[in-house]
């Protein structure tokens, strides 16, 4: 059997062999591994064979760190060190109705936080940044290394999307989870968003964690896991990372879909919003802000917040970057310029009652039908359709009345009955429940 040349201790089905056995992988095998998948001499099913014994035997914080720390190295890593401060990143799991990024990031870069942020798509019933800044016409998530540095210099904030020469083992890794049922897996989940982040080189990450039937992480058990892996093998790498745990049963906020989602991430900035949305920015920023270095206690990072919202640093902040990337700034203060399906369906309550649940899941896996995302990764979206939620959990409504409201482009009817089903109408009033679980931090 042949032996890869970087490897004096065992071919590959030998290191597939150890691991479905339950043995521990050392750094050189582990990045030997990485190297023959990127170059082609450690093939797809080989691969997949290796995720589902991960998935299956777990690996030690040693291990991951060590795919994590590979999977980096398969491509380029940016080198930010011209920029000044402590650059800080955000990165969330994903949901349903998650548009924290659009505010969170110019919000954060205003308080004077370097945030390099590179996101990514929408994945199955999740939104992607990326879709829901192409809502903004003309906006350019391709930056060049060279124009992303420059911007973060410049303004101090940059939003673009992976390269395929960023981390491009993670490209193929995650692809060939997505078919072999190997996503699920903490080890993998963790080494997958830290090759990432760790390759654009920044300091510091706070990470959301979504927790619920909207998110990867169904239990607080499971996401509780997830976040200590990522603090572990963030610190081991030498990065600060602090990780929130947050609530994703029912969608955030009242938006769903691309351009609803934009505009109503600009509306926070412009002192409007939902509140569970400022809400969780908010915690998230408070966050950024200490690992950042520029607020000591959580009092100092909330009044520098409020402070950027009211003096109207963060809309100038949000409008700068919408003008760099090729966008019309005004959508900023004016997010109704943003296009949205004139088409409507109005999904009414078949009771009087309490809403009591909305089924985050459900909605966005709506969304994805009207053509808001994607089912296959080379499908094209419709950035102008979604859904408007007019009565969110907490709320009373009476027969008749607007539970949500589809903007469409002609499939809105057929799709109405699925998210009707989706909400829950009780006779009590249902308890409150907090967004923010848990922090994890060091
Ligand atoms: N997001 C990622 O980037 N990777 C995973 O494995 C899961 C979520």
């Amino acid at each position: 059997m042949a032996r890869r040349k970087t490897s004096l201790l065992a071919s590959t089905p030998e290191l597939i062999a150890k691991k479905r056995d339950g043995g521990r992988l050392s750094e050189e095998e582990i990045r030997c591994l990485v190297e023959g998948y990127v170059d082609g001499s450690v093939t797809d099913y080989q691969m997949a064979a290796m995720a589902m014994a991960i998935f299956f035997q777990g690996m030690t914080p040693a291990e991951t760190t060590a795919l994590t720390l590979a999977m980096r190295d398969s491509g380029d890593v940016l080198d930010l060190r011209s920029v000044k401060g402590t650059k800080v990143d955000k990165h969330s799991t994903g949901g349903v109705g998650d548009k924290v990024s659009l505010c969170l990031a110019p919000w954060v870069a205003a308080c004077g936080v370097p945030i390099p942020m590179i996101s990514g798509r929408g994945l199955g019933h999740t939104g992607g940044t990326l879709d829901k800044l192409e809502a903004i016409e003309g906006f350019d998530v391709d930056l060049s290394v060279r124009r992303f540095v420059s911007q973060l210099k410049r303004i101090g904030c940059a939003l673009g999307g992976q390269t395929a020469r960023l981390a491009p083992a993670d490209k193929r890794l995650y692809a060939l989870r997505d078919v072999t049922a190997t996503v699920e897996s903490i080890p993998l989940i963790t080494s997958s968003i830290l090759s990432k982040k760790l390759a654009e080189g920044i300091d510091a990450l706070v990470m959301d964690v979504k927790v619920g039937r909207g998110a990867f992480m169904k239990t607080h058990e499971d996401a509780r896991a997830l976040a200590r892996s990522i603090v572990r093998v963030g610190n081991r790498a030498g990065k600060k990372i602090t990780c929130l745990l947050t609530r994703m049963d029912a969608p955030l906020g009242r938006e769903v879909g691309n351009a609803n989602e934009t505009r109503e991430a600009f509306e926070v900035l412009n002192g409007g919003g939902p509140e569970d949305l400022i809400e969780v920015t908010v915690a998230l920023g408070i966050e950024m802000l200490r690992l950042g270095g520029v607020a000591k206690t959580r009092a100092q990072a909330r009044a520098k917040l409020d402070a950027a919202l009211r003096d109207g640093s963060a809309i100038r902040k949000a409008e700068a970057i919408v003008k760099a990337q090729g966008g019309d700034p005004r959508v900023v203060t004016e997010p109704d310029r943003l296009t949205i399906a004139k088409k409507k369906v109005v999904v009414r309550a078949a009771k009087t009652g309490w809403v009591t649940d909305i089924d985050a899941r459900e909605i966005g896996l709506s969304a994805v039908a009207l053509g808001a995302g994607r089912t296959r990764a080379d499908q094209a979206i419709d950035h102008s359709v979604g859904i408007t939620i007019d009565a969110k959990p907490g709320a009373r409504v009476a027969k008749g009345d607007p539970l949500a409201t589809i903007h469409h482009k002609g499939n809105g009817k057929r799709i109405a009955p699925r998210i009707a089903g989706a909400f829950v109408i009780g006779r009590r009033r249902p308890k409150e429940t907090p967004r923010i679980i848990e922090i994890i931090r060091r």
